[in-house]
């Protein structure tokens, strides 16, 4: 692989996401500017600082520099502006306070820029995870989720910051190579070949970091994986007493965890060393030239000291450029999260609605969850009349859900059509339609909050009092108020603190609020009784006698008290009529 190409890749991806993520124009030339200010301190100090050694020793002579470039005379004129050695020292006083508060003031602006950006990133990529195509976040993993949201999308300010050190130490070395070139030629020449010798033993041995970040990456999935299995799954690993074989999993991905972490900093360490010796044997091979070109000393002292300075910056473009390397993997998912070019999405739609008046027609429908999977639903056709009770009956997988799925535009149908009133359902308002809808399901999806939040969640502005009434309607209110927070208690990790049968009651109370004009009920009362059931029917039977229900149950009696009855199998409609 080209060595160079994680670093120039890392680079273009944090292009792409800045560009997504803007930053204030400003920043740039503001860091490089603050930046380049910095280092001409640094540099006019360390050469003011020879100048003030040999003031200080009394041989103010022009003949100390005499042999020091264009900067020798320079040097020897700052005597007799500055006048003094301790005016001389208080300037490079001044010089070395100047660059501390430019340098201040640059990682302040950075930081803050870099933060931004991140914000800006992270924000994006929640609000494409919750726009983005339901079957796209399914068929994701839900570390991997996590993992881009969670944590690589801050790493966009740490390449940012790292771009602008490479480019502020990139500014440096030119400042240093330029004062270098007015002490003496054959010294920056002499420099020039070394760093370049260098760099290219330093890339050498970059080479894996790449690879590395992968694994890195990798490995942090793999161990975020372990944890929510952890989480979600304790209820299953203490059931089946797996708790021993399921540490001794998050035992191995933890060391794996460890170890590469470990590769990346032995990675990194060797950097500052081999950076070091590098330096030293230059100053050596140059001092050993000096002597042979008879260079002056002064001269000598000045291009040692400056290189000698130069060095730290040489460090970091180096350990910086090694980082982006580095995170190249993460900034690359970040990057393909945030496209939007390459992702389904559920248009908003266009046309309003505010009532369901005819009905729902599905008709010729083929929809499949993924390519290379058999259909869900094949050639569906049938009517759902407005106003009237449907049963969507047939076997477990026949695709009832499916359908409910569809309705929810959650995914949208490969062949045919669904029609609302008329209206392609695709070209509908999809706040519109949904504020027509309420759905409640066998699984019921707690989210973490109270009760009251759980039922609220289907329609915030409802008062206290239509609460109440959509939570007795749903038998919540009897196993409620015997809980000493009553509504204010905490539902907690996925509501395991109820029993099914109660989650249930939470999911119809939270459809009920909503007082949907199509009340979808998808085996939503499988886990109650049968005298609760009854009860529960006949309160929703009343309240909505005249709205659009549609119901999927086995039970017969439910099916039985259906206006119309749509039967599924394998994803046909085998019989479409009336209950008979
Ligand atoms: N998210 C998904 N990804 C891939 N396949 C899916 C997905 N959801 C459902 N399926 C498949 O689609 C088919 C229909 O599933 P669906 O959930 O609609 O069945 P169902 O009639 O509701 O069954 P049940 O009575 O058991 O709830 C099944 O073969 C199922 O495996
Ligand atoms: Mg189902």
């Amino acid at each position: 692989m080209d060595m160079a190409s994680p670093r120039r890749a890392a680079l273009d991806h944090l292009d792409a996401l800045l560009r997504l993520a803007p930053k204030p124009v400003w920043a740039t030339p503001a860091l490089v500017a603050l930046g380049l200010a910095a280092s001409l301190a640094e540099t006019l100090g360390i050469t003011m600082i020879v100048a003030f050694v040999y003031s200080a020793m009394g041989s103010s002579e022009q003949a100390a520099y005499a042999s020091g470039g264009v900067l020798g005379p320079m040097l020897a004129h700052a005597h007799g502006v500055f006048g003094s050695p301790a005016r001389m020292a208080l300037a490079i006083l001044l010089l070395i306070l100047a660059r501390a508060a430019l340098v201040h003031t640059h990682r302040a602006i950075s930081a803050q820029v870099g933060e931004r950006i991140s914000e800006t990133a992270r924000n994006r990529i929640h609000e494409q995870y919750l726009r983005v195509g339901y079957g796209f976040m399914q068929r994701h993993e839900q570390a991997q989720l996590m993992q881009v949201l969670g944590t690589e999308s801050w790493l966009i300010a740490d390449a940012y910051h790292s771009l602008t050190r490479i480019r502020i130490g990139a500014c440096s070395i030119l400042m240093f190579a330029a004062f270098l070139l007015a002490l003496s030629w054959p010294i920056t020449l002499t420099a020039l070949v070394g760093s370049v010798i260098l760099s290219l033993v330093l890339r050498r041995l970059a080479r894996p970091a790449q690879t590395l970040g992968q694994k890195v990456k990798q490995v942090h999935q793999v161990l975020g994986e372990q944890m929510l299995m952890t989480i979600e799954g304790l209820r299953t690993i203490r059931a089946y007493g797996q708790e021993q074989a399921h540490h001794e999993r998050f035992l191995q991905a933890s060391a794996e965890a460890r170890r590469t972490s470990l590769a990346l900093t032995r990675l990194s360490s060797r950097l500052d060393p081999i950076t070091e010796v590098g330096f030293l044997v230059m100053l050596c091979v140059i001092i050993a030239g000096a002597v042979h070109w008879g260079t002056a000393l002064a001269t000598v002292i000045a291009a040692a000291a400056l290189l000698y300075r130069l060095q730290p910056h040489a460090r970091e473009i180096e350990g910086h450029l090694l980082y982006l390397a580095q995170i190249e993997p993460q900034l690359r998912s970040v990057r393909l999260m945030l496209a939007t070019d390459d992702k389904p999405y559920d248009l908003p739609g266009h046309r309003p609605i505010d009532a369901l008046r005819q009905g729902i027609r599905f008709d010729d429908v083929t929809f499949g969850y993924a390519d290379g999977l058999s259909p869900a639903l094949s050639g569906v056709t049938f009517e759902i009349p407005a106003g009237r009770t449907t049963a969507l009956v047939g076997a477990s997988g026949a695709g009832k859900t499916t359908i409910i799925n569809l309705l929810l535009r959650l995914y949208s149908p490969q062949q045919g059509a669904i029609t609302v009133d008329g209206l392609p359902l695709q070209e509908v308002l999809r706040v519109d339609w949904l504020a027509l809808l309420g759905v409640a399901g066998q699984d019921v999806d707690l989210i973490e909050g109270t009760v009251l939040d759980n039922i609220r969640m289907a329609n915030a502005g409802a008062s206290h009092e239509r609460l109440l009434d959509a939570a007795h309607m749903a038998g919540v209110a009897e196993f409620v108020d015997t809980l000493p927070d009553g509504y204010e208690t905490w539902i907690g990790q996925q509501g395991h603190r109820f029993s099914s049968g109660q989650r249930q009651r939470l999911g119809l109370a939270r459809a009920l609020l909503r007082d949907p004009q199509l009340l979808i009920l998808d085996e939503a009362m499988s886990a109650l009784d049968a005298d609760l059931e009854r009860r529960i029917r006949q309160a929703i039977d009343e309240r909505f006698a005249r709205r659009t229900v549609l119901i999927i149950s086995h039970r017969a009696a439910t099916v039985r008290e259906a206006d119309h009855v749509v039967r599924l199998a394998g994803g046909r409609v085998v019989a479409n009529d009336s209950p008979a």
